[in-house]
């Protein structure tokens, strides 16, 4: 069923091969409660192929030295291998220099390292952060402790009912006031796709910066921070089908530059004495300690493994099961689709009428359907469209169309159960 229907709808890709592509992830050949697994939650992580998993142990059994420190040579190997991947980011991205990305535990990192460290010293009381109505806690929190410590204020651009946000109201929070748009570049909790490229646009024409939150964008389109003209741009490797506690800061270097340090340590300075202390050049004034060289070098794997594949073509298959599933689920009576904006990625988020989300996910476990319920870490999403919590099931490259089949007849169970 599966492979006839993948290449009845993705019949413009033939040689887009999901079947052969699944069998480089190790973890979607398993059974869970006697079913085939089918893991509809890559929003939260995604699965990592054997070229990820065997890239990381390799590091550990031939290669496993501290980086940056040691002349031997395991250290100048993993040294290699840990810098190749900054370069590999830095064409998966378009930056213009690899020294303008740092490397971080995740988007959570990126976005806390930029409003501590740039915050702390260019916002002030009086000072506004914009930030929109369907970000990330990790986009939100960071910004409002910034603003109890400086007496800067939040302000929040709104979205109507389909989870678009309003231009025109953005539009109107923008004064000189402003010093930094932060907006994630798709909504994890809805699938929206925001218009990036025109938030930072009139970010910078209001004389602000503008960050992008990338967690969700990164696995699923192709990102060029120099087209879109980002001050700053944040994603996780673990998204990205890479190991977790790694990801990335882009900043532009005039900026990053003029940042002072995050954290202080090792790595991070030029010279040391008790009096003063002297930083080193970009990235590593931002990288104090031994870092997350394994999954630094994971992440390298993964990102060759998405290139291997064309990020282009994930989108446009992606594309095609997200279209399946919006109309499949749609048909069923009682499920209501929360997030229908016209542009949207990888996210089928959803409520059903008399279930509350956590039996719907519980009882789609005991059919070996994996996905997400509760508020996604997006409380005021939740709280905008009036429910407490959501299901979201949120696709991968990965995934066929019979999987958003196996969900259909999972979801038409869990109400016979409630019926
Ligand atoms: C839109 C968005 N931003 C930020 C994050 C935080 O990412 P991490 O937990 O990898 O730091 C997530 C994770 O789900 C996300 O979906």
């Amino acid at each position: 069923m599966s492979t006839l229907t993948n290449q009845a709808i993705a019949g413009f890709d033939a040689g887009f091969d999901v079947e052969k592509i699944r069998e480089d992830f190790p973890v979607l050949k398993q059974n869970i409660h006697g079913k085939p697994l089918v893991y509809l939650d890559s929003a939260a992580t995604a699965q990592k192929p054997f070229a990820v998993v065997d890239a990381i142990r390799r590091f550990h059994e031939v290669d496993c030295a501290n980086i940056h420190r040691g002349v031997h040579e395991l250290s100048q190997r993993s040294t290699a291998s840990y810098e190749e991947t900054r370069s590999k980011v830095k064409r998966f991205v378009n930056s213009r220099f690899t020294n303008e990305l740092i490397f971080v535990r995740g988007t959570t990192e990126g976005i806390n390292l930029v409003s501590s460290s740039w915050g702390r010293k260019n916002v002030k009381a009086g000072d506004e952060i914009v930030i929109s109505a369907m970000e990330h806690h990790s986009n939100i929190v960071p910004w409002q402790m910034l603003c109890e410590e400086t007496g800067a204020k939040l302000r929040v651009i709104p979205m109507n009912r389909s989870g678009e946000l309003l231009m025109e109201e953005y539009q109107k929070l923008l004064n000189p006031r402003t010093r930094m748009v932060a907006v994630t570049h798709v909504s994890n909790a809805l699938g929206t796709i925001n218009p990036v490229r025109e938030i930072i646009q009139m970010a910078h024409q209001a004389g602000a910066l503008a960050l992008i939150d990338g967690a969700q964008a990164a696995p699923h389109m192709k990102v060029d921070v120099h087209a879109l003209d980002a001050d700053f741009y944040a994603f996780s490797g673990h998204k990205v089908i890479g190991p977790t506690g790694i990801g990335i800061l882009y900043g532009k270097a005039a900026l990053l530059n003029a940042m002072p340090p995050y954290q202080g340590g090792g790595d991070m300075i030029k010279v040391v004495t008790f009096e003063k202390t002297t930083y080193a050049d970009l990235p590593y004034k931002f990288e104090a300690g031994t870092p997350n060289i394994a999954g630094g070098i994971g992440f390298g794997a993964a990102l060759d493994y998405v290139n291997k594949l064309g990020i282009d073509r994930i989108a446009a298959y992606e594309h095609s099961l997200l279209a399946y599933g919006t109309a499949a689920l749609t048909a069923i009576p009682g499920l209501r689709l929360i997030g229908t904006a016209q542009k949207k990625a990888s996210v089928l988020s959803f409520v059903m009428e008399g279930i509350h989300p956590h039996d719907i996910g519980t009882l789609l476990d005991r059919q070996g359907i994996a996905v997400r319920t509760g508020h996604h870490c997006a409380q005021p999403v939740m709280d905008f469209f009036n429910v407490p919590a959501t299901t979201r099931a949120s696709l991968a490259f990965y995934n066929t169309f019979g999987e958003i089949d196996a969900l259909v007849a999972g979801l038409y169970k869990v109400k016979e159960v409630f019926a």
